[in-house]
């Protein structure tokens, strides 16, 4: 073995390992992450999110924030404009658990019932519950347009019920939100529909009988993303069903997320959300591209996609029609339910033909107008979601607050509201993990009065659409989990820096073995020519020289050295 191996060849082979190391990190590392994505996102019952997925109450607390339109002019009702105060907020704070879970491993999905608890926060809050508010009377309102079309001796004993009564009522907050109030109407109501699946409450009252009851939202079966993580958190059935029962083929699909959970990969396309509310999918489009601590994410708003009365979208329909035809629960429902969708595509074309000079989607049968499908023959305005259906019968339209992004019209028919961008209803993704920076959850629930013949109290009044109450409900990632996403985001980054760092180094060490060996083939014949010399020559004196020489050599290598001085000694 030649002396100079040892360390070099060991410098070559660490230099040749830490190459073949920094080219796998650089090759692997992808995969690596990829994996650790889908085990530390894929929702299980030891993964870390699902502690705070199956209860809020430890995180830091999200708010629910409700105001409430006090209509100050209700005498005035036909003369003037209904005018608006807004009140509040009242702060509540809002707290998530999931019960009934049960995994399906072999089709991974995960079941689950949801219940909501809210505690009022005086501090946050700008008023008390006490608080005496004017509205529209929803029970009057709503008895009214659900026997609009029965028969006129039904609706005249309503008119006879509804004689001594105004349009208004003065209820305190908390009669409104979570008490409720009684009504004589709501007993006879609850009387007639005994035998229906309609649930019917002794009281009304927006939150009545919600607060900590898993009966509201419903049953949810969603997507864990166990093995595909690109399918976490896509709700398949809601109250065991893929459709609802509550609008036209193929608008009562159950699709988008529950909500809590994004597949990571986002890009810049819509998102879709199931909202159980409003037992709809809510489409979201991108807006920009925004910073919470530092993070980058995609802000998603909910626009014309979804306020629209005439947007198109295309449908798998090959496979919608597929799904159970939609069944309603109630007679007044008197549109024909399509279970195969090419004529209703047919219909449509021929009634919005002119409207729409988009002949490609016109003519693609996959393509609908989601907007005709909620509504039946009478259309809302654009900015108005028809939830009617889905709140059995009760004249309810979800807006945005202030009737933000809504037809002009709406807003113009009363006084005292002003949108703006705060009204947004938004959700902020970061696009490589899914995990959501920030939402803001806002809707205003309007109800629709219009005329009756027949019942005196509706006989004059305008066919409005009254605000009664918005809400926010807005939860942002905190500085402490942003860090630690920070730190996962920034894995990659450093990952692949340290390869690149390993693989110079690596080629370093094995450059400088290359350089030496060649160093070493031209320094060697010499050396050796030197030591025949040395052994052929008997004279002392040369000796000596020759050690002398080899001193003054730059020869670094001290085994060399040391054999020669031995020699020379001799
Ligand atoms: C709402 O309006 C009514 C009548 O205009 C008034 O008496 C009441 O004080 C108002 N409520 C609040 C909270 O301002
Ligand atoms: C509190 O409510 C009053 C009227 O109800 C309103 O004038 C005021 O701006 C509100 N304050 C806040 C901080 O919202
Ligand atoms: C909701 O229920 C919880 C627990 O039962 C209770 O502590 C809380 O006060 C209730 N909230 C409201 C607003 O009634
Ligand atoms: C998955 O399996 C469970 C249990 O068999 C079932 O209840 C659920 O509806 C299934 N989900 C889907 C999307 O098929
Ligand atoms: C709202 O939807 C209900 C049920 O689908 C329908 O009967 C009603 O005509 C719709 N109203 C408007 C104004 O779109
Ligand atoms: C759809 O919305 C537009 C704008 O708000 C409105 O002019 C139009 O009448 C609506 N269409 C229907 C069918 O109601």
């Amino acid at each position: 073995m030649r002396p100079w191996t040892n360390k070099s060849l060991g410098f070559g082979i660490l230099g040749l390992f830490l190459v073949a190391l920094g080219i796998s990190i650089c090759f692997l590392w992808p995969i690596f992450f990829h994996h650790i994505i889908q085990k530390g996102l894929a929702l299980s019952p030891t993964s870390n999110s699902f502690k705070i997925w199956y209860d809020t109450s430890e995180l830091p607390p999200m708010f629910l924030e409700v105001y409430l339109f006090n209509w100050t002019n209700p005498e005035e009702l036909g003369k003037e404009k209904p005018h608006y105060d807004q009140i509040g907020p009242y702060c509540f704070r809002e707290v998530r658990q999931k019960d009934n879970i049960t995994f399906h491993h072999e089709n991974k999905t995960v079941s689950y019932f949801q219940r909501r608890l809210w505690y009022f926060d005086a501090e946050r809050s700008n008023g008390t519950l006490n608080d005496t508010v004017s509205q529209l009377d929803v029970v009057a309102a709503s008895a009214a347009h659900k026997i609009r079309f029965w028969h006129y001796d039904f609706q005249n004993s309503l008119s006879f019920l509804l004689s001594n009564k105004k349009l208004f009522t003065i209820k305190t907050v908390d009669e409104l939100l979570f008490t409720g109030y009684t009504d004589n109407i709501l007993a006879l109501g609850k009387m007639m529909m005994q035998d229906s699946e309609i649930p019917t409450f002794d009281r009304f009252g927006w939150f009545y009988m919600r607060n900590g009851s898993t009966m509201f939202d419903g049953h949810f079966n969603m997507e864990t993303g166990e093995d595909d993580i690109s399918q976490l958190g896509i709700l398949r059935k809601w109250n065991y069903k893929d459709t609802t029962k509550f609008y036209k083929t193929p608008c009562n699909l159950i699709e988008g997320s529950a909500g809590e959970f994004w597949p990571p990969g986002r890009t810049k396309d819509d998102i879709i959300l199931f909202s159980s509310d409003l037992c709809r999918p809510l489409v979201y489009e991108y807006e920009e591209t925004t910073s919470h601590f530092d993070i980058e994410g995609y802000r998603y708003a909910i626009g014309g996609k979804t306020l629209g009365n005439s947007t198109r979208r295309r449908y798998p329909h090959d496979q919608a029609k597929f799904f159970e035809p939609t069944t309603t629960t109630e007679d007044f429902f008197v549109a024909e339910h399509t279970t195969v969708f090419e004529p209703t595509a047919t219909t449509f074309n021929n009634n919005y033909s002119s409207e729409n000079t988009d002949e490609y989607l016109n003519n693609d049968p996959d393509v609908i107008n989601m907007g005709n499908c909620y509504c039946n023959g009478e259309c809302t305005p654009s900015g108005l979601l028809n939830i009617t259906a889905c709140r059995y019968g009760a004249p309810v339209f979800i807006s945005l607050p202030h009737f933000y992004k809504a037809d002009p019209t709406v807003l113009d028919a009363i006084d005292g509201l002003s949108p703006n961008e705060d009204h947004s209803f938004s959700i902020t993704l970061e696009p490589i993990t899914g995990i959501p920076l920030e939402v803001s959850a806002v809707f205003q629930v309007n109800i629709h009065l219009h005329s009756s013949e027949i019942i005196e109290l509706f006989h004059k009044v305008p066919n409005i659409y009254m605000p009664m109450l918005w809400f926010k409900l807005k939860v942002e990632i905190t500085e402490e989990m942003a860090s630690n996403l920070r730190m996962l985001l920034a894995l990659p980054t450093m990952m692949l820096c340290s390869s690149i760092v390993m693989i110079i180094v690596g080629l370093c060490l094995i450059a400088g073995m290359v350089l030496r060996y060649f160093g070493k083939k031209r320094h060697m014949p010499s050396t050796e020519v030197t030591m025949e010399k040395m052994i052929d020559n008997s004279d002392c004196e040369k000796k000596a020289e020759m050690v002398y020489m080899d001193k003054t050599s730059n020869n670094e290598d001290s085994n060399i050295k040391t054999d020669r001085r031995l020699y020379a000694k001799q």
